[in-house]
């Protein structure tokens, strides 16, 4: 099975390429078969998930041509069914946006209902609840979610939560419907943005995308477009945290500076330098990292998706931190892999409690997410010794060729497939 080897300690110094970001990347890829016109994006990350997606296109008739590894054609004139079933909703959650785009454009929908994963349970009930509110009946039937409507009429829906996926999937619908409707309560996230100004480029009409309140006027009919994705706030933020943990001077390039503010506040924060420029962010550590308090919020407010990474760093920082996890009910089970390479962290509910250490020192560890994984990383190119990481089939689905971008700053990390290839790097480093 293939696993990360490598030697942490050296600190990470260069310039690194963001990719398009994935979850911009799989909202736009399913609206975009809303129209029988040819779509063509760009800018799509090589990770795992969007090729996933893109399969599970493939199987209910959507055309897709790979103009290149980042681009592609799409081509939804000819969809043969409007069921998406388990096998590839559990292999990628964010199918579930296909029932916005099936039932927006068919009125017909029915696509397995997603069922938990690693960092809790991760319900689609807001997502029914807004269907429900454009007149569509929803029914869950033998674990598919089975949705139809004589007409999408639009209205006034007030989320409960704010979600992203139920604000994106909502929206997604409420394009096609009659008149117009209001999402209250609605998530912010630059990704949410995307997707509204793909869908207005295809002649949706949306307005406040990025603020709390959307607004959506439905037309008859949407047209083909070329599109291209936002570059990936994470993925960015995740290098930045790179930097800070390894004491090395990364700049993060073709990113939006506006969508790291939250990142960088923290760096700046713990003691690092943050220089921004109109498409790059430079981070150079400082002499040490000083401890503080995160919360994870919905954007702009420090995300739930940078929440492992900044408790690698914290590990790292003098002092007590503390780390509170708002967004997801199961988000730490990787702290039990980091106090396996020395960090002092201790978990009571939804906090992580961090003692700073001076070091962390390289072990056998398994990444139990996406993020974490990432994280965990992280953590073994800071820390001293080799340091394996299993199960980065988790990392891959939202990180492209990440250890050649790691290396590409000075990292000694391999992708192996096996010991004899594991010792064989490890010969070579030690
Ligand atoms: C998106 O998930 C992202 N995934 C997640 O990124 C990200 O962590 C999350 O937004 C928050 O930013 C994609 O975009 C594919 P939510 P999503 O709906 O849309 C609850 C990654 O690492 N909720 O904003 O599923 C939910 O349980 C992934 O790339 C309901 O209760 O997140 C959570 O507590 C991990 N009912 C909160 O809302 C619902 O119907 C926020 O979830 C929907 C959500």
């Amino acid at each position: 099975m293939e696993q990360y080897v490598m030697k942490g300690g050296t600190p990470l110094c260069g310039e690194v390429e963001i990719s398009g970001a994935k979850n911009a990347a799989l909202a736009i890829l399913a609206a975009s078969i809303m129209t029988d016109e040819p779509v063509i994006i760009d800018n799509l990350p090589d990770v795992r998930d969007i090729n996933v997606l893109i399969e599970a296109m493939e199987t209910i008739g959507v055309v897709i041509e790979r103009l290149d590894l980042h681009k592609v054609k799409i081509n939804a004139g000819c969809i043969t069914s409007v069921l998406v079933d388990y096998d590839y909703i559990k292999k990628i959650r964010a199918s579930y946006y296909l029932l916005g785009a099936l039932l927006g454009k068919y009125r017909k929908a029915n696509v397995a209902l997603p069922g938990g994963c690693d960092i809790g349970a991760r319900p689609i009930d807001l997502h029914i609840k807004g269907f429900r509110a454009l007149k569509a009946v929803v029914d869950i039937e033998n674990g598919m979610v089975v949705s139809s409507a004589e007409k999408l009429e639009g209205t006034h829906i007030y989320m409960d939560k704010v979600s992203v996926g139920a604000t994106i999937n909502v929206m997604m619908a409420a394009a096609l419907a009659e008149g117009k409707t209001i999402i209250e309560n609605a998530a912010r996230e630059p990704h949410v943005v995307d997707v509204a100004n793909f869908l207005n480029s295809m002649g949706a009409g949306i307005r406040g995308a990025g603020t709390d309140v959307i607004r959506i006027t439905g037309v008859e009919k949407l047209h083909g477009t070329e599109y291209s994705i936002i570059p990936d706030q994470i993925e960015a933020g995740t290098f930045m945290f790179a930097a800070a943990v390894t004491g090395g001077d990364v700049t993060v390039k073709n990113v939006i500076p506006k969508h790291l503010e939250a990142i960088s506040a923290k760096l700046i924060e713990v003691g690092c330098r943050v220089h921004e420029y109109d498409d790059a962010v430079r981070v150079i550590a400082g002499e040490k990292l000083t401890h503080t308090q995160v919360t994870t919020l919905p954007y702009p407010g420090f995300p739930t998706d940078m929440q492992p990474q900044m408790t690698v760093v914290l590990g790292l920082a003098e002092g007590t931190s503390t780390v509170t996890e708002s967004i997801f009910e199961n988000r730490f089970k990787y702290v039990n892999e980091l106090v396996r390479m020395g960090g002092q962290v201790k978990v009571e509910g939804n906090i992580a409690i961090i003692n700073g250490v001076s070091g962390y020192t390289g072990a056998q560890i398994s990444a139990p997410d996406l993020r974490a994984g990432a994280a965990l990383v992280l953590a073994g190119l800071s820390a001293e010794g080799i340091t394996t990481v299993d199960d980065i089939k988790y990392i891959q689905r939202g990180y492209e060729h990440f250890e050649e971008k790691l290396r590409g700053i000075g990292a000694s990390i391999e992708k192996v497939d096996s010991e004899k290839e594991a010792r064989k790097f490890i010969l070579q480093v030690s």
